[in-house]
């Protein structure tokens, strides 16, 4: 079913069920972002959403806020009911104690929980979906990496300029985008559960990888690319190799003497998503600078990208651009993009897509 052959009333309850998923930061995993609405004689009775692993799901967040009588009403949520036992008992059976009379649900369960729209429509509850929407699979794609694929989800990211530069030659970088964009980053950083940065962005910006401007979500676990072992105690200043230590940051390098953090091995990328999975990541979010993030692209580790773009040119043929590595040989083997969203953040456009 697609989103717009929905009532105009049921795509925008749909859509804003899916908009409450994205309420729910890094502590859901290794659940799904999900988000509910319920919906009464045209009118909204209940919000909620998926808060942390082990708490209520969102359909039951969204009955616990309603105040009235649920029988007869309507449950939009972006991912399918579960009808299993796990952290929580099913769904299911609540929506039907409850007396809901229609579910609609963008994405079908391929996790353990699937099943639930058809236990639904045995027990004579009116179930639609799955309902096709980009923004549902956007906000469900590293569930599904992570379920289906078995490895993290990784997502690109980068802030460049209109001219296409994340840096100048000077090295100076600081900022790209608005406090607007930054903000929005921030709370993707605490959505993700790891944050990746190459080692050339070290000695450039000893970067803090935390979740800051008045932002309460959790920081993520941060992961050093550091294939060379360029970095040592005696190009890193010592205050930042301390926070890393306490953050419990994981340094991927095949050599070098920065042993005293967790080492995961690079391998040339052999087997690294999934090397990530089996740590506890479910989704990374992939910061930079320009040889990590060409060399994920060449090596194929690559499944989404977040680009801040920023109204302003600043030329120079020694300024970076986003992207290094070695690049594709002809244009019709770039690496395409799917399922585009487009979205002003003050001055600033962020543009998100998934990689084919
Ligand atoms: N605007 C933004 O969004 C943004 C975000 C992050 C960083 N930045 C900027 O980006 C700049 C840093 O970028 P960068 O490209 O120099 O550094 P980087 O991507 O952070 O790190 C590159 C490191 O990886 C090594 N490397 C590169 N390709 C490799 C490969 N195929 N196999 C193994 N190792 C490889 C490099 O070694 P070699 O040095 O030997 O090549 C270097 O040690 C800084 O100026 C920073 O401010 C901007």
């Amino acid at each position: 079913m697609k989103l717009e052959n929905l009532s105009e009333f049921d795509r925008r309850c749909l859509e804003e069920a899916i908009q409450l998923g994205w309420k729910g930061d890094s502590r859901v995993h290794p659940n799904p972002r999900v988000g509910a609405v319920i919906a009464k004689e045209g009118e909204v009775i209940g919000r909620g959403w998926h808060r942390v692993r082990g708490e209520a799901h969102a359909e039951i967040d969204a009955i616990n806020q309603s105040q009235s009588s649920l029988d007869g009403a309507t449950v939009y949520v972006s991912l399918e009911p579960c009808d299993h036992h796990g952290r929580t008992p099913p769904c299911t059976e609540r929506l039907l104690k409850e007396g809901v009379g229609r579910v609609v649900f963008a994405m079908a369960d391929p996790g353990p929980g699937q099943g639930g729209a058809q236990r639904l429509r045995e027990e004579g509850v009116e179930v639609i979906g799955p309902v096709d929407s980009p923004s549902a699979k956007r906000l469900l794609a590293p569930f599904l990496t992570h379920t289906t694929k078995n490895r993290v989800h990784l997502t690109m990211k980068w802030a460049m300029t209109l001219d296409g530069r994340i840096a100048l030659g000077s090295g100076d970088s600081r900022w790209v985008t608005s406090q607007e964009s930054r903000v929005h980053a921030h709370r993707v950083r605490s959505q993700v559960d790891g944050i990746m940065v190459g080692a050339g962005t070290v000695l450039a910006d000893h970067p803090s990888l935390n979740v800051r401007h008045e932002l309460d979500g959790p920081d993520p676990r941060p992961i050093i690319w550091d294939p060379k072992g360029r970095l040592n105690s005696k190009n890193v200043e010592e205050t930042w190799w301390q926070s890393m230590l306490e953050r419990e940051a994981i340094i991927v390098s095949d050599q070098g003497e920065s042993s005293f953090l967790e080492v995961l091995p690079w391998n040339d990328g052999e087997g690294f998503s999934e090397a990530l999975l089996e740590r506890g990541f479910h989704h990374v979010l992939v910061e930079g600078g320009a040889g990590l993030l060409g060399t994920f692209l060449d090596l194929g580790l690559g499944d989404d990208a977040l680009v801040y773009l920023a109204p302003k040119v600043c030329g120079g043929k020694d300024s970076l651009s986003p992207v290094g590595g070695v690049g594709v040989s002809k244009m019709d083997l770039a690496y395409g993009l799917k399922e585009m969203e487009v979205m002003p953040l003050g001055p600033d456009l962020l543009i998100q897509g998934s990689f084919e």
